[in-house]
């Protein structure tokens, strides 16, 4: 074996250290210190120090959270302890007589006479302070136990059956919040950590898309996709979909394997780090666990008596919708850990524990038919028409069933009995099928082979999931192209709404996005409920439409995959819309942030002649196809420059897409979502999920009136 001399053995420690430390600092506190460039070239030292000697490879190095993809299956193996389930309440009534359970099997057990002072003699304990519960968020996702050995992640299982799960240690490494070492100064031999794995909603929406995109089966929920993500053989893969964990319980062994080191007095625990104190009660427990590097959900609570857990419980009821990750429940436990241990397990649970579940977000009802909407690129989604149902608080009738391969897989018949679905932002779906209840003779679903707006024959793409109309004058494409080429991020048509629009089509005074501009006052009031005043505006709001810049015309035109940012972009690199029409997919593909198949759909589509004449109609009505906004300031002057903002709520003065254009015009970008990359977030009344979000990543947040301040 080749020994580093011992300058490099000291590198290779100190590099690692850093390495986690920096890491630990980005993902689990989301405050970063180090840049990306230095991580990166310090990660690459250590590389390449690692492969000049391998045999000095440690399982904690941050080289290894990515392996090499799993040959076969994974292979199962024991708990060390059993991983029990949780009794579930469904009502306060339940969470009561669960209170009331466990101070009976308490109070058989002490003697009166060692009883806490606070009971009142002859009535049930008294729940005050040594009774006290911690609330914790019951996070949807799947439980891991972590087994470290003196620090060192060794093994991660899953929960399986509780008594013997799968071995996923590969794929829990790539979890950045979950520490390969533990930040703890002289840890105890064994320990093992339990917590919940999951994909935050954001993940879960990208990995969706994306599977529909490749035409692939759509996971029903985050949970699903997190189970699916955690058992991939491809750690590469599972490093891609960002996972993440909260840590919620550490188990050590008492018996015959290592006590729990006790703090010595003598010695002070090495700096920054905290000593190995067996923690007695859970919320000591948390907060040892997040000492230890962990990330622990910062919602939880700790709650002197029943009447504060249920408070927390009404409170969370709301309020988990605004989360970026799915909740179904609160799991509440008693804090202390020598009452833990009095009371024990059932066969099932623990008695010291108990899960209160949010009513059902998954309920049965009939499918009575199914509809098929055509959107404005024609693509043909089925809809189920449901008997209507009560689904998380609200009156549930329709559920998009995705594409004809969600058609198949669920072997929907008419008349079905099928479960929906309703998790916090996600609109409700059908998420399975009850076949035993299926009526006789019930017809299967399948996709019309004709368009149900047109009758054009449909056409699905080899490779696609979807099936699409591709009849460009179909009636139901083009109201959908209407509608978009009005709202509010395209030409901003304000007094042109979904009613007359569906009044223009009807009647045949407009057939196509160009006929719009010919429409005059004396062709208005031929409509019902039409005055003359309501004319003249219509009429006017169409005609200042034309002072709208080229990349708002090219964004209404709606292209595939060309949204605002998009259309923004290729605006710019591409002054008129002769230069863009003539341009070689590969040359769209090289502007910064646009990709070869979004490069394939816009070639594509001005290659159509209808397309064509459309933009020849509209320039002639007076649209603008060239030269992009007033000219932009010298960029590096302004403090907006190469920030990235997101805008969310109703701001009091401003509209959204005008400070988007203010922020771009100063050299800023705009984007959707919130993530670490975000600068800015401007936030106006009810600003949801975004808002939340930009808080646990410490994101600077602007008032309007704060934006405005750092504009001028
Ligand atoms: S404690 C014996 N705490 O809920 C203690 N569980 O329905 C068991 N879960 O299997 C676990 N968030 O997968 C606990 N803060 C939390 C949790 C939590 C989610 C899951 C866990 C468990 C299931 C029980």
């Amino acid at each position: 074996m080749l020994s580093p001399p011992s300058s490099a053995q000291q590198r290779l420690t100190e590099l690692r250290h850093l390495l986690q430390q920096a890491s630990y600092e980005y993902y689990v506190l989301d405050a970063p210190t180090m840049e990306d460039a230095v991580y990166d070239r310090l990660y690459r030292e250590l590389q390449a120090l690692e492969q000049q000697y391998p045999d000095w490879i440690t399982p904690d190095s941050p080289t290894q959270r990515v392996g090499e993809k799993s040959a076969s299956q994974f292979h199962s193996g024991q708990h060390n302890i059993p991983l029990y389930s949780l009794e579930n309440a469904f009502d306060y009534g339940e969470l009561k007589d669960w209170e009331q359970r466990w101070q009976r099997v308490e109070e058989a057990q002490i003697p009166t006479t060692q009883a806490p002072a606070t009971q009142t003699p002859g009535i049930l304990l008294n729940p005050t302070q040594p009774y006290a519960y911690v609330c914790e968020l019951k996070i949807d996702g799947n439980a891991l136990a972590l087994t470290y050995e003196n620090g060192v992640l060794v093994r991660g299982m899953t929960r399986g059956d509780g008594i013997r799960g799968e071995d996923i240690t590969q794929n829990v490494k790539t979890i950045r919040t979950i520490p390969l070492r533990l930040q703890i100064d002289r840890p105890p031999k064994w320990l093992e950590i339990r917590g919940e794995a999951f994909l935050p909603l954001s993940s879960f929406d990208a990995i969706n898309q994306e599977r529909q995109t490749k035409g692939e089966a759509l996971f029903a929920n985050p949970r699903n996709a997190a189970a699916g993500t955690l058992r991939q053989l491809d750690s590469k893969i599972v490093a891609q979909r960002k996972l993440d964990f909260f840590a919620y319980t550490l188990h050590w062994l008492v018996e015959d394997g290592e006590e729990f080191p006790e703090e010595s007095l003598e010695d002070a625990p090495e700096e920054g780090k905290t000593a190995a104190v067996q923690p007695r009660s859970q919320w000591q427990a948390l907060e040892f666990l997040q000492a230890m590097g962990f990330r622990v959900n910062p919602h939880r609570e700790y709650c002197p008596d029943l009447n504060a857990v249920t408070a927390y419980c009404d409170r969370w009821n709301e309020a988990r919708h605004d989360l970026p990750y799915m909740t179904d429940g609160v799991v509440i436990k008693l804090d202390s850990m020598d009452l833990q241990e009095r009371l024990g397990f059932t066969q099932k649970f623990p008695r010291w524990a108990i899960a209160y579940k949010y009513p059902a977000e998954e309920v049965p009802t009939v499918l009575e038919d199914l509809t098929f909407q055509v959107g404005r690129t024609g693509a043909v989604t089925p809809v189920a028409e449901l008997r209507p149902v009560l689904l998380a608080g609200t009156t549930v009738s329709r559920a998009t069933l995705h594409n004809a391969d969600r058609l198949a897989e669920l072997d929907l018949h008419r008349g079905d009995t099928v479960v929906v679905r309703k998790a916090g932002e996600i609109i409700p779906e059908v998420l399975r099928v009850l076949p035993e209840l299926r009526p006789p003779g019930a017809p299967p679903c399948a996709l019309p082979s004709h368009c149900p707006a047109c009758g054009s024959i449909l056409v699905r793409p080899e490779g696609e999931a979807v099936t699409r109309c591709v009849n460009s004058s179909c009636p139901a494409i083009v109201r959908g192209s209407l509608m978009h080429w009005v709202s509010r991020g395209a030409l901003d048509i304000n007094n042109v709404g979904e009613k007359l629009l569906a009044q223009l089509l009807e009647t045949g005074l407009v057939h196509s996005i160009a006929d719009l501009y010919n429409l005059t006052v004396e062709q208005l009031l031929q409509l019902d409920r039409m005055g003359q005043k309501s004319a003249e505006k219509v009429v006017a709001a169409i005609a200042t439409s034309k002072a709208q810049p080229w990349s708002r015309v090219l964004y209404g035109l709606g292209i595939r995959l060309v949204g605002s940012v998009n259309a923004q972009t290729l605006s710019q690199a591409f002054p008129t819309v002769e230069q863009l029409a003539a341009a070689e997919p590969s040359a769209i593909a090289s502007v910064y942030g646009i990709g070869s198949e979004i490069a394939q759909s816009v070639q594509e589509w001005f290659q159509i002649p209808s397309n064509q004449a459309l933009v020849a109609a509209l320039q002639a009505a007076g649209l603008s196809f060239s030269g992009d906004v007033t000219p932009l300031p010298p960029i590096a002057d302004t403090p907006i420059a190469g920030k990235t903002f997101v805008i969310t709520g109703t701001l009091p003065t401003l509209k959204r897409d005008q400070v988007k254009t203010m922020i771009q015009q100063a050299g800023g970008k705009v984007t959707d979502s919130v993530s670490k990359k975000t600068d800015y977030v401007v936030v106006g009344t009810e600003a949801g999920s975004k808002l939340e979000k930009a808080q646990t990543l410490g994101i600077t947040i602007l008032s309007e009136e704060e934006f405005l301040e750092l504009m001028f």
